[in-house]
């Protein structure tokens, strides 16, 4: 196994460029299995669950070439209707396969994702309304078995009991070659929805009311090829913005979308960091500035617009060194503070109540030996590991190399102190 070894305290510098985004990839490469005509995905960043990925969509017998961050995928036929256990459990977002599999070929069998470490995550919302649509579900011995009971999904209304992102996108993806018109209301209203809807509308899905939460869906007999650029990712900016500010460093980042972490900088504007907007050859330039100590700051987190979860463990480790107390709340999903005993380790201040962390800020950090349990989680302890004086092991790396491309090498690129090494046991 590997490890990063941290050397912090130092201030970080330069500029660093933000990779696409791993939650929109996912669902659009999926989404390439609903046609039968080539599509090319650009902007995918290389990460252990991108070339998980491309490797499952060529297991249904789709053609799958990558060069660089250009991901080419032509499933003109369907091969294989199975995913298999040991293929979903490594990632819970191939579930998404379901209906694509469905609508092309009339029948799958999917492996139920498991919990995971963050919270028990069930699809069940994803399995009523696959029914809604059409879909005749057994779960058993671990799989889901659906059939279509007819030739296609059949469009109807279905309102989801709470927004959740992977649902709205597998329903979507249902809808757009069902028989008629699907309306969702409710719906999850994240970017990467959007990016998705984006990609399939321009292949000829038809597709309204993106970003808002009721979607009207006119299913269409076939799509043309998806041709997309994979938009930055929201939440590695978000990383870098948290490292920035628990470091007192001024830093750049190239290629942000500004509105998709409009929230996340609101919070950290509160806390005392500035940012500078700046043109950028390829979507926007933002400069991060951190120069005194943070003044601490809560958070909630909650459904897009609101502050994401998947930015929770990142914002912690930036308070963990602020002035004053700050309240942490977690309201979407039940298991994700597993970072704050990784923390205390590092001399953290955090008391945890009912998904609640009261975070007393310190001065600084100590290094420790620290073990990444999730990704967001990794990230936030190497956060601490560069604001900490001393030298930090962060181990079980793999976790960071499903989300985050090449991390260290960036990190190292802004001046940090941080070098892979092989993890002795
Ligand atoms: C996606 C993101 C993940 C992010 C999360 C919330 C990807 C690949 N992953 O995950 O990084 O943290 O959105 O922004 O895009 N739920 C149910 N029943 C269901 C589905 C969900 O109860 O059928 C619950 C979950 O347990 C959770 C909440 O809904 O408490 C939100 O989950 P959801 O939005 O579905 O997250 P994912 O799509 O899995």
């Amino acid at each position: 196994m590997e490890m990063l070894v941290i050397e912090g305290g130092q201030p970080l510098t330069g500029s660093v460029s933000i990779s696409g985004s791993k939650n929109s990839s996912l669902p659009i490469l999926i989404s390439t299995l609903l046609t039968n005509m080539p599509c090319v995905i650009a902007n995918v960043p290389k990460l252990a669950d991108t070339d998980f990925l491309t490797d499952l969509l060529s297991s249904f017998g789709a053609n799958v070439s990558r060069n660089d961050k250009r991901v080419d995928i032509h499933a003109q036929q369907i091969a294989n209707k199975l995913a298999h256990y040991d293929v979903v459990r490594k990632m819970r977002a191939s579930v998404l396969v379901l209906a694509p599999l469905l609508a092309r070929t009339g029948e799958a069998i999917v492996s139920l994702p498991g919990g995971c470490a963050i919270g028990s995550r069930p699809v069940d919302i994803h399995l009523m309304g696959l029914k809604q649509l059409g879909a005749i579900i057994d779960v058993r011995d671990g799989y889901i078995y659906a059939k279509l009971k007819g030739d296609t999904f059949v469009g109807n209304e279905i309102e989801l009991p709470l927004p959740s992102v992977g649902a709205t996108e597998h329903l979507i993806m249902a809808a757009v070659l069902a028989k008629g018109t699907t309306v969702l209301k409710k719906v999850a209203k994240e970017p990467e929805v959007v990016e998705l809807i984006v990609a399939l509308n321009q292949a000829g899905a038809r597709i309204t009311g993106a970003g808002s939460s009721k979607l009207e869906i006119e299913g269409v007999t076939s799509l043309a090829g998806i041709n997309h650029d994979i938009k930055p990712d929201r939440v590695e900016a978000g990383t870098f913005i948290a490292l920035a500010a628990a470091t007192k460093s001024d830093i750049i980042l190239n290629e942000v979308c500004v509105a998709d972490i409009k929230n996340v900088m609101d919070r950290f504007a509160d806390a005392g960091v500035k940012f500078l907007e700046l043109e950028g050859e390829k979507g926007a330039r933002l400069r991060v500035s951190a120069a005194s100590r943070l003044q601490a700051t809560d958070i909630e987190t909650a459904a897009f617009p609101g502050f994401p979860t998947d930015m929770q463990a990142q914002f912690m480790a930036a308070m963990t060194v602020a002035e004053g107390t700050s309240n942490i709340y977690e309201r979407i999903f039940e298991n994700r503070m597993m970072h704050v005993p990784e923390l205390r380790r590092m001399g953290a201040e955090i008391e945890l109540k009912n998904g609640m962390a009261r975070v007393k800020g310190k001065p600084k950090l100590s290094s420790a030996p620290v073990m990444a349990t999730d990704l967001r989680a990794s990230a936030s302890l190497v956060i601490a590991a560069l604001a900490a004086d001393g030298v930090s092991e962060v181990r079980r790396v793999y976790h960071l190399d499903r989300g985050y491309e090449s991390l260290e090498l960036k990190i190292a690129g802004l001046g940090g102190n941080i070098r892979r090494c092989q993890q002795e046991n």
